[in-house]
C-alpha cells in the first residue's frame, strides 16, 4: 500500500509505505512539513513484537540523536534499539536486545538537514531549540493525522546528547499543545535524556577533575585544561556565547592531542564511524523498499553544519527551567555511561545539585543504589519525584554502542515502573 498525498499544488508529496525486513514490520518515508517548499521530515517506524501500530495499545518510544545534525538513525541501528542491526558488510541482521519486545519504536531525523531530513528553503533551517522544536511540532501534528492510531497510547521520548536540549523543548510543547482544542493528543508519559547536554555552564567545568581523576591527564596538562574552561566560564557569563563554543572546541582539541583518548568513551582511542550505516542506508533497493526516500537522498550519519549552527543554543542556559516545569507532569530520566568525559558525572551532579525544583532536597538526598541486569552490577541510580539518573558501567557517550542490554535494561524499569532492585 503506497500512500501518496498531493499537499499543495505545487505537488511536493509525503511518500511513507509499510515495509518489511528480516521479517520485522513499520512504516518508514518522509511527511511534507512546510507544503510550500516541500521541506520534510524523515521517520521509521518499527512494529513491537507481535503487535500493530494500527490495532494495539502498546507503548511507543520515539528516538532522536544527537549532535546536533547527527542522524536517528545511529541509535536505532547501532545502539541496539531496532529490531535490525547492520553487519560489517552492510547487511541487516536481528538485533538480540531490541526495544521492540515491549514497545513499538519511532525514529525522527531531527533537525532539518540532519539524516534523511531536509530542507528546500535556507530561511525553514533553525538555529535554536525552540525554533526547531515548532516545525518538530507540526511534523507530529501531520504524522498524527495520517496515523490517528499511533499517539493515543503511552509515549516515551528518548534520545541522546543534542537531544537533552531538544527533547526537553518538544515535551514542553506537546503537553501545552494537549490543552489547545483541535490538536491531536500526544500521550506522553515521560522522557529519557541519554548523556544530554542541558547546561553548559554546569557541564562544562569539569573536563580537568574527570579526566584526571582517573589518571589521563599530567598535573601541567590538567592546567592548561583549567585555563580554557575559566574563559569558557566568563566567556558564557558575558553572554558571549560563540565565544564559549569556540573555547570548548578548542578544549576538546586539546584534549584529543595531550591524550589521544576518546572523550567519548575514555577506553578507546577511535572515533566511531559508521561505515556499515552509510553502506546499507544509501543502497538504492534500501531506499526504496525500506526507508520510503527518494533515490537521490543521502544519508550522513552528522551534519557538522548543523553543529556549527547550534553554536549559541548550546552554550544558552534554556533547557533548565523547562526540565523543573516538566517534573511536576510527567517521569523524567538522565541516563549516561560512565566511561564519556564529554558529558560527565561531575557536571550533572553538580546541575542536579543545583536544579531548583519543589523535591530539590528530597531528591539529592535520596541514596544512590546499585542496579543489576541479569546479576550482575550494572551501574548507579538514583530516582525519587520523577526524576531518575542513572549510570552505566563500561559504557561511554553512547550507551547502547557499549552496553545495549543495560540500556535496554534501564529504559524498561523507567517505562514501566519496575524498580531496580
Ligand atoms: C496492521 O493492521 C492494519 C489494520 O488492520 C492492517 O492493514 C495492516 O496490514 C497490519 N500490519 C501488519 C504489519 O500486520
Ligand atoms: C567572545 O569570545 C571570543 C573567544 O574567546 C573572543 O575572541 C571574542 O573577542 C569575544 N567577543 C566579545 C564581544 O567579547
Ligand atoms: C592539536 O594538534 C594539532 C596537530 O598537531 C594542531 O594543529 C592543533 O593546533 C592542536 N590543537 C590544540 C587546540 O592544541
Ligand atoms: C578523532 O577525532 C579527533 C577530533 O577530530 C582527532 O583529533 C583525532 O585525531 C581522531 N582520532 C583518530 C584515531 O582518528
Ligand atoms: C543563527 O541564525 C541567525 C539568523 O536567523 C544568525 O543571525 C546567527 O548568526 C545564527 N547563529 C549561528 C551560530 O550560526
Ligand atoms: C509526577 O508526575 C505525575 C504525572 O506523571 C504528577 O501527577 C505528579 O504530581 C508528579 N509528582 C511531583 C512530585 O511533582
Amino acid at each position: 500500500m503506497l500512500l501518496v498525498l498531493f499537499l499543495s499544488a505545487l505537488g511536493f508529496t509525503d511518500a511513507q509505505n509499510s515495509f518489511t525486513v528480516n521479517g520485522f514490520t513499520g512504516t518508514s518515508g518522509e511527511i511534507v512539513v512546510n507544503s510550500e517548499t516541500g521541506s520534510s521530515i524523515f521517520f521509521w517506524q518499527f512494529n513491537a513484537m507481535n503487535g500493530n501500530i494500527s490495532t494495539d495499545t502498546r507503548p511507543l518510544v520515539i528516538w532522536t540523536g544527537g549532535g546536533p545534525g547527527c542522524s536517528s538513525e545511529i541509535g536505532l541501528l547501532i545502539e541496539g534499539i531496532a529490531p535490525i542491526q547492520i553487519d560489517s558488510s552492510g547487511n541487516p541482521i536481528n538485533n538480540p536486545s531490541s526495544w521492540h519486545i515491549r514497545t513499538h519504536i519511532l525514529a525522527i531525523d531531527f533537525p532539518y538537514d540532519t539524516g534523511f531530513s531536509i530542507t528546500n528553503d535556507p530561511s525553514e533551517i533553525q538555529n535554536t531549540t525552540s525554533g526547531a522544536v515548532q516545525y518538530l511540532y507540526t511534523f507530529l501534528a501531520k504524522l498524527a493525522t495520517q496515523y490517528p492510531s499511533w499517539f493515543g497510547r503511552d509515549i516515551y521520548w528518548f534520545g541522546e546528547d543534542y537531544s537533552g536540549h531538544f527533547i526537553p523543548a518538544i515535551a514542553s510543547l506537546i503537553l501545552q499543545n494537549n490543552q489547545i482544542q483541535g490538536n491531536p493528543i500526544i500521550k506522553l508519559k515521560g522522557i529519557g535524556l541519554g548523556s544530554p547536554w542541558i547546561s553548559a555552564i554546569d557541564q562544562m567545568q569539569y573536563y580537568d577533575i574527570s579526566a584526571s581523576y582517573i589518571g589521563l591527564l599530567s598535573p601541567s596538562q590538567r592546567n592548561s585544561i583549567w585555563n580554557v574552561q575559566s574563559q569558557l566560564f566568563s566567556s558564557i557569563s558575558r553572554k558571549n556565547y560563540t565565544g564559549a563554543f569556540s573555547n570548548w572546541q578548542t578544549l576538546i582539541q586539546m584534549m584529543w592531542n595531550y591524550t589521544g583518548v576518546s572523550m567519548y568513551n575514555v577506553r578507546t582511542t577511535s572515533n566511531q564511524t559508521y561505515q556499515n550505516l552509510y553502506y546499507y542506508l544509501n543502497q538504492p533497493s534500501v531506499k526504496k523498499n525500506i526507508l520510503n526516500v527518494p533515490s537521490s537522498a543521502i544519508w550522513n550519519a552528522c551534519n557538522s553544519q548543523i553543529f556549527n549552527s547550534f553554536a549559541s543554543d548550546a552554550m544558552q542556559p534554556i533547557t533548565t527551567p523547562i526540565i523543573i516545569s516538566l517534573l511536576s507532569q510527567i517521569k523524567v530520566l538522565i541516563y549516561r555511561g560512565m566511561d564519556d568525559i564529554y558529558t560527565n558525572e561531575l557536571g550533572i551532579h553538580m546541575w542536579l545539585v543545583g536544579l531548583p525544583w519543589s523535591n530539590a532536597i528530597d531528591f539529592t538526598e535520596t541514596r544512590r543504589s546499585t542496579w543489576s541486569v541479569q546479576g550482575n552490577v550494572a551501574g548507579y541510580v538514583q530516582t525519587g519525584f520523577n526524576l531518575t539518573y542513572v549510570q552505566v558501567f563500561g559504557a561511554g557517550h553512547e550507551v547502547g554502542i557499549n552496553q545495549p542490554y543495560a540500556l535496554r535494561d534501564l529504559a524498561f524499569r523507567f517505562m514501566f515502573n519496575q524498580g531496580w532492585n
